[in-house]
């Protein structure tokens, strides 16, 4: 359930009508109905409210201030992939103790940042990466607390580009490699091995390939503990799917109770989930107004945003609902939703019913909230777009749209003496 909908027919998100708010911050920009962000964070985390557990939110999907401070707010922590996003994640007021750092490649001065910081763990890819992290750790003199990430070679049957737990992607350490990798770390002087890890991919709509492997790494976890290796923490990932269209993904209950019956069999353990789509997907839109439309071929809606703004359709060829902000009784046609970049990849919508539209109309993009901002650029130098959070009656700028002066920021033009 999320808190856009029609009212007299004009689109709400929550109290406000979403016109009022493009007349005042222009157009594109996107929308998070922070009713809707709170109640989907809940969803989750209340899910598993009967176990130690700890929900850090992928800071990737969605890495707006104000969305990781409401989440702060909420007991939330964060699962990171960069210092970028460490840095953010703690400017927003997330607890370091609440902040587990995913990802195949850290650097040196990344490991440094986060064991200054005090995070609660490094899920650790490869056994070289553990040799850097003990050299960082010895070189401040401190542990560096680490899970191993576990490739179980589970088809999470996603997009090929958001598979992450199969053997032949980058991810993880096969689980016949992991157990030697994990000695290795006993013996490391300035490691502390504290859990286990594993993501197996983004957008699953069944529960199956979950379960699938949290029984893998739960039988490796009673490997490890054979080996005198105790953890405290499996960290199982995101990777909760959303309706986009037509998908039916389990609900988090369904989800939380098909991993709590697994980890029954791992006592003592804290469990650490990082989702990200299934909390802010569908708790923001993009908000774009109609330029031109033409016809030829074929017909085109062409709008003020692009692919720079939202990637995922020129990415993944992903689907995204596309509602007029106004009812006015319009029919619909079937057209390409384009934006103005110059590649014909450029769009949002391909061959689909979109609403009949004309120049100056507002279209919603639906379900933007994950990977939308976060994964927006400056290609064809565009400024990228305000972000807008709406809480009850009210609105605020919560990014400003960017200035001309802003994208060429830091360039500056050689003065060869
Ligand atoms: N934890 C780790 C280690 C991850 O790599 C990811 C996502 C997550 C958690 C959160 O997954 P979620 O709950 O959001 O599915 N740009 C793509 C999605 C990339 C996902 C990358 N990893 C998209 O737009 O579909």
């Amino acid at each position: 359930m999320n808190h856009f909908e029609y009212r007299h027919h004009v689109l709400h998100c929550e109290e406000v009508p979403v016109p009022l708010i493009a007349q005042g911050v222009g157009t594109p920009f996107y929308l998070y109905s922070s009713a809707t962000l709170t109640r989907h964070f809940l969803a989750m985390d209340q899910a598993f409210a009967d176990l130690p557990h700890l929900t850090c939110f992928a800071v990737k999907s969605c890495s707006n201030l104000a969305v990781l401070n409401l989440f702060a707010g909420l007991g939330g922590g964060a699962d990171i992939v960069s210092g970028g996003e460490l840095f953010r994640a703690l400017a927003a007021g997330v607890e370091p103790r609440k902040i587990v750092y995913s990802g195949v490649g850290k650097t040196p001065e990344e490991m440094r940042y986060a064991l200054l910081s005090g995070i609660l763990m490094f899920n650790v890819e490869s056994s070289q990466e553990l040799a850097a992290l003990q050299a960082v750790a010895a070189g401040l003199g401190v542990k560096a607390p680490v899970a191993l990430r576990i490739n179980p070679d589970v088809d999470p049957q996603t997009h090929a580009y958001i598979s992450t737990g199969l053997a032949k992607n980058k991810f993880g350490l096969p689980i016949e490699q992991a157990a030697a990798v994990y000695e290795e770390a006993k013996g490391l002087s300035h490691i502390e091995v504290v859990g286990v890890s594993c993501h197996i991919g983004s957008q699953l709509t069944s529960v199956a390939p979950f379960v699938e492997s949290i029984h893998k790494v739960i039988a490796f976890i009673r490997r490890l503990t054979g080996l005198g290796i105790t953890v405290k923490y499996l960290d199982m990932g995101g990777g909760l799917g959303i309706r986009y269209d037509q998908e039916n993904p389990p609900e988090p209950a369904e989800y939380a109770a098909a991993l709590k019956q697994a980890l029954a069999e791992a006592p003592g353990c804290t469990l650490i989930i990082e989702p990200g789509r299934v909390i802010v997907g569908n708790a923001a839109i993009l908000v774009t107004k109609v330029l031109y439309t033409k016809s030829g071929a074929k017909h085109f809606i062409v709008v003020d945003a692009g692919m720079n703004d939202l990637a995922r359709p020129s990415l993944y060829g992903a689907h995204h609902a596309v509602l007029p902000v106004m009812e006015r009784g319009q029919g619909q046609m079937t057209a390409d939703l384009v934006g103005p970049i110059c590649e014909t990849g450029d769009f949002l919508a391909r061959e689909r019913p979109l609403p009949e539209s004309e120049s100056g109309d507002l279209l919603a993009v639906l379900s933007a909230g994950a990977y939308g901002f976060s994964m927006s650029s400056n290609y064809n130098s565009r400024p990228r777009v305000a972000e807008v959070m709406v809480r009850g009656d009210k609105f605020q700028v919560i990014r400003q749209r960017e200035t001309l002066a802003s994208l060429i920021q830091g360039e500056r033009i050689p003065d060869w003496e």
